[in-house]
């Protein structure tokens, strides 16, 4: 495993390396204690019977004498039961004891003190350690009481190594755990970063790494991707608009730059001047034009959203059919209207009424009874378990269901329909508008006509 030094700096390794710090005090304190009291205790019981032995010989002395003494340590000292003793006369002459001689580290010196001394164990002897009580007595005697305290010794090396293991595989696994961690970790943040310099250099379809597992990092690239799909469609809106822009505007302005240059040259009496009216015709076709691109352009950035406000959805359709009611009755047709009390949703209410103004223009342009050529209009807006909807209706001929798709693109006109005014935009702003408000369009049959139902979550 190649370790990059950025792994080090990582927040990951930083705060591994913090609780690694914290379970090693922590292990290191619990086996510290656990080893400091199991040596205390030990000390304490050998002491404790070395005392009680001493306690014992005293005894024996007191009852019996010197010689019950001598007796009673030559018994003690024959069986092999891990105690030591000693006991010499003025000369330092042993007189009983399984010791040798007077231990070098208790001569001069009353009281504990533990020394080496060769054992006799099954094998033969050994080298061990043992702990004793050194007892000065009266005429010049001396007795040395004591255990041996080998399997103690090894009891607390084998606590002492045990900790030293724990101490150093905690360290090993915490370390490469939390470079392994902290090296993963890198590795996502690495191809997030690979991910955004290639979308700087220009390629906005590329997307933030997901795995799958819904962690922080996830959830953070599932965010950016999100902000990434909207840019993109901003981005290819207006991509879209600016080649409109450039191929829809170019043809009328030619024709109008074409006409005028005509009209210049021209000697006929008042040909300049019809040429200027129908330039001015024109020019105001093209400005009704961009004005629709631009509203197009607005609801489809999305930048609308933020001055949303409440709209009563009833009394925006009552408003628009009061505006349509004397135009239609001019023409002797109907005007149905349907509104649930209380339709209301957060929207631009000036774009929800450019969208109601759209779909009545067209049904008086193209949905007329094709008997009878009266506009039959129908309106509705009503509200059920948090959704909106609105329809706008009529009796005409209606759309064919393959051009329903199409008929929202922008420039887009039927074939039929090119005898009316237009410019094939007013279908693609609705499209645009409900989309802002994360709407949904729906182009059906009205039998016989067209019904155009439009909802939208409240
Ligand atoms: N109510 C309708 N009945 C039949 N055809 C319609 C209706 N509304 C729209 N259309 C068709 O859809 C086309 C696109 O409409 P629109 O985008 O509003 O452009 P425009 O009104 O400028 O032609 C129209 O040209 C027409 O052919
Ligand atoms: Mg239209």
């Amino acid at each position: 495993m190649r370790i990059n030094l950025k792994v080090l700096k990582t927040s990951t390794f930083r705060l591994a390396a913090i609780y690694l710090t914290v379970f090693a005090i922590s292990i290191g304190a619990v086996l510290s204690y656990v080893y400091w009291n199991t040596v205390v205790l030990l000390q304490d019981q050998t002491n404790d019977t070395i005392g009680a032995e001493v306690q014992g010989l005293a005894e024996q002395y007191r009852q019996r004498g010197l010689s019950g003494l001598l007796e009673v340590i030559k018994e003690r000292s024959k069986e092999n039961t891990g105690s030591v003793y000693l006991f010499t006369n003025f000369v330092g002459r042993r007189m009983a004891g399984n010791l040798d001689s007077l231990p070098v580290g208790a001569v001069g010196n009353e009281g504990w003190f533990e020394f080496p001394y060769s054992a006799r164990t099954q094998t033969g002897r050994e080298k061990h350690i043992a702990r004793a009580y050194h007892l000065e007595l009266a005429g010049g005697f001396t007795l040395v009481v004591g255990r041996d305290v080998e399997e103690r010794r090894k009891f607390a090396g084998l606590i002492r190594t045990a900790l030293f293991w724990a101490l150093g595989l905690a360290a090993v696994f915490g370390v490469s755990g939390s470079l392994l961690m902290s090296r993963n970790f890198l590795a996502r943040i690495d191809s997030i970063s690979a991910t955004s310099r290639t979308i700087m250099a220009g390629d906005l379809t590329g997307r933030m790494p997901v795995t799958g597992t819904g962690d922080e990092l996830d959830r953070l690239s599932l965010s950016l991707n999100d902000m990434l799909d909207q840019i993109e469609r901003l981005m290819s809106g207006m991509k879209e608009i600016s080649s409109n822009v450039a191929h829809d505007l170019r043809t009328p302005l030619t024709r109008m730059r074409s006409r005028v240059e005509a009209a210049l040259r021209s000697n006929v009496p008042g040909e300049q001047r019809a040429a200027l009216e129908t330039t001015l015709v024109e020019t105001d076709q093209l400005l009704v034009t961009f004005n629709a691109l631009l509203s197009i352009a607005k609801a489809e950035s999305g930048q609308a959203r933020a001055g949303f406000t409440d709209v009563d959805i009833g009394e925006l359709i009552e408003e628009m059919a009061d505006l349509y009611e004397p135009l239609i009755e001019d023409q002797e047709g109907s005007l149905n209207v349907h509104v649930e009390p209380g339709t209301k949703m957060k929207a631009d209410r000036q774009l929800l009424a450019q969208m109601l103004t759209n779909l009545i223009d067209n049904v008086m342009k193209y949905g007329l009874d094709p008997k009878t050529g009266q506009p039959h209009v129908e309106l509705f807006a009503g509200h059920s378990a948090g959704q909106v909807t609105i329809y706008v209706a009529d009796k005409g001929v209606g759309i064919d269901e393959k051009d329903h798709q199409r008929v929202t693109e922008r420039f887009v006109r039927l074939e039929k329909s090119r005898s009316a005014p237009g410019n094939g935009l007013g279908l693609s702003l609705v499209k645009g508008v409900i989309e802002l408000h994360n709407g949904t369009l729906n182009l059906q049959d009205n039998n016989p006509g067209l019904k155009v139902v439009m909802r939208f979550n409240k």
